[in-house]
C-alpha cells in the first residue's frame, strides 16, 4: 500500500513533538480516531481484491500498533514531565524547623519546680497546695509557734491590714511553706507523703534576700518514720537533682518549733574563682531546714501523735537553682530583665523528666 511508511514517519514525528495531553490527543485523532487517516485506510481494506488485501492489512495493522504504542510511550513521558516539574517546584527542605524558635522561655524557679516535683514524685511524694493569703493560725499557731513566740520576729512578717470591725481571723502573706503541711494533714490525713512548693513572703532585702521568694516543703507521715528516712530521701534528692554524684550534706542541730528533733542542711560547694561549684571546695551553703515533726503540729493537723510520726523539711528553691545553673544575685530572679531570662531560661517546650534528664 502507498504512503505507509510516510504515515509511519509523519505521526511518530508528530508524536514525539506533542508537548502536552492535548496535542497528543489531536494526533491520535488524526490517526485513529473514527475519522482519522489509518482508520479511514482501514475501512478501506473490504473493498480490495484479495490478494491486495493481504499485503495491505498486516501491513496497516503493524501501523496501527506501532502508532499505539508510540501514543503510550509519550502520555507516560508527558506525565513523568509534569510529576517532575512539580516537584522541583515544590521542593521542600524538611530539615528547616517547622515553626521558628519560640520567643519566651521558662524561669530557672519553674524550672527547678519541675525537676524537684519529678523527683520527689518518684519517690511517692504528691504535690500539695495552699494560699500565699493565709491566716495567722496556719502560718504560726498551728505550727507551735504562739502569740508570744520570738519565732513570730525572726520571720519578717507582712500582715494583711484589717479595717476596724472586721473579726474575720488575722491574715499574713505566709512566711514559709509549713502552712501547707497543715493543710494537707487537714484534708487528707495520715498516712501522707506530699511537697509543697510555692511562693512565700518576708520583709528582707540585700543580695540573698528578696521579699518574696520559693520554698518547697516535703512532708512525710507514718506509722514508722525516722530520722533515718529524712536523711536518705534529702541526699537522694540532692544526687538526683545537682546531677553530680559527689554531692556532700552536712546535718546541723538546729531549733524549729514545729520540728522536734530539727536539723538544718548545708551543702558543700566552691567559690572558687567565682565559679559556684556543687560537690567539691570548703565551703557549705545552707539549703534547708528540717526534722521530725513536732507533736503539737500533728494534733494542729488532726493526725493523733501517739499512732503516727513524721519528717519535714522546707527547702529554698531560688537557692538550689543559684547553686545547680551557678547564678550569683537573688535579686535578678525578680526584675524581669529579658537578657538575663534568654541568658538563663530554658526552652519551653522541653518538660523535665528523670528518664529524659532534668536539664537537658
Ligand atoms: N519553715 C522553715 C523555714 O522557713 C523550714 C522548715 C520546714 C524547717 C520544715 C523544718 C521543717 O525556715
Amino acid at each position: 500500500m502507498d504512503g505507509l511508511e510516510a504515515l509511519r514517519a509523519r505521526y511518530l514525528g508528530e508524536i514525539g513533538a506533542a508537548a502536552d495531553e492535548a496535542a497528543l490527543e489531536a494526533v491520535r485523532l488524526a490517526a485513529l480516531g473514527r475519522k482519522g487517516e489509518i482508520s479511514l485506510r482501514m475501512r478501506k481494506l473490504g473493498g480490495m481484491d484479495p490478494e491486495a488485501r493481504k499485503v495491505a492489512g498486516p501491513a496497516l495493522n503493524g501501523l496501527r500498533d506501532e502508532v499505539e504504542a508510540a501514543l503510550r510511550a509519550r502520555r507516560a513521558a508527558l506525565a513523568d514531565a509534569v510529576l517532575e516539574a512539580r516537584l522541583q517546584a515544590e521542593w521542600l527542605d524538611v530539615t528547616l524547623p517547622a515553626r521558628p524558635r519560640p520567643g519566651g522561655s521558662i524561669h530557672p524557679v519553674s524550672q527547678v519546680m519541675e525537676e524537684l516535683t519529678a523527683i520527689f514524685a518518684d519517690m511517692g511524694f504528691a504535690v500539695a497546695e495552699g494560699p500565699q493569703v493565709e491566716t495567722d493560725w496556719h502560718n504560726f499557731d498551728a505550727l507551735n509557734i504562739p502569740p508570744e513566740h520570738p519565732a513570730r520576729q525572726e520571720h519578717d512578717t507582712f500582715f494583711l491590714h484589717r479595717l476596724e470591725g472586721d473579726n474575720r481571723p488575722p491574715h499574713v502573706l505566709r512566711t514559709h511553706t509549713s502552712p501547707v503541711q497543715i493543710r494537707a494533714m487537714l484534708a487528707q490525713g495520715a498516712p501522707l507523703r506530699v511537697i509543697a512548693p510555692g511562693r512565700v513572703y518576708r520583709m528582707d532585702m540585700d543580695q540573698t534576700h528578696t521579699p518574696m521568694f520559693h520554698q518547697v516543703e516535703g512532708l512525710a507521715i507514718d506509722r514508722d518514720i525516722s530520722m533515718a528516712q529524712l536523711k536518705w530521701v534529702l541526699e537522694e534528692f540532692c544526687r538526683a537533682f545537682f546531677e553530680v554524684e559527689g554531692v556532700e550534706l552536712r546535718f546541723r542541730a538546729s531549733h524549729f518549733p514545729f520540728t522536734e528533733p530539727s536539723a538544718e542542711v548545708d551543702i558543700r560547694c566552691s567559690w572558687a574563682g567565682g565559679q559556684l561549684k556543687i560537690g567539691e571546695g570548703d565551703d557549705w551553703l545552707e539549703i534547708l531546714g528540717s526534722g521530725m515533726v513536732h507533736p503539737h503540729v500533728l494534733r494542729s493537723g488532726g493526725v493523733d501523735p501517739a499512732q503516727w510520726q513524721g519528717f519535714a523539711f522546707g527547702m529554698g528553691i531560688d537557692r538550689i537553682a543559684m547553686l545547680k545553673y551557678g547564678i550569683p544575685d537573688l535579686r535578678a530572679f525578680f526584675e524581669s530583665d529579658l537578657r538575663w531570662l534568654r541568658h538563663y531560661g530554658f526552652a519551653a517546650l522541653e518538660v523535665p523528666t528523670l528518664p529524659g534528664g532534668l536539664s537537658r
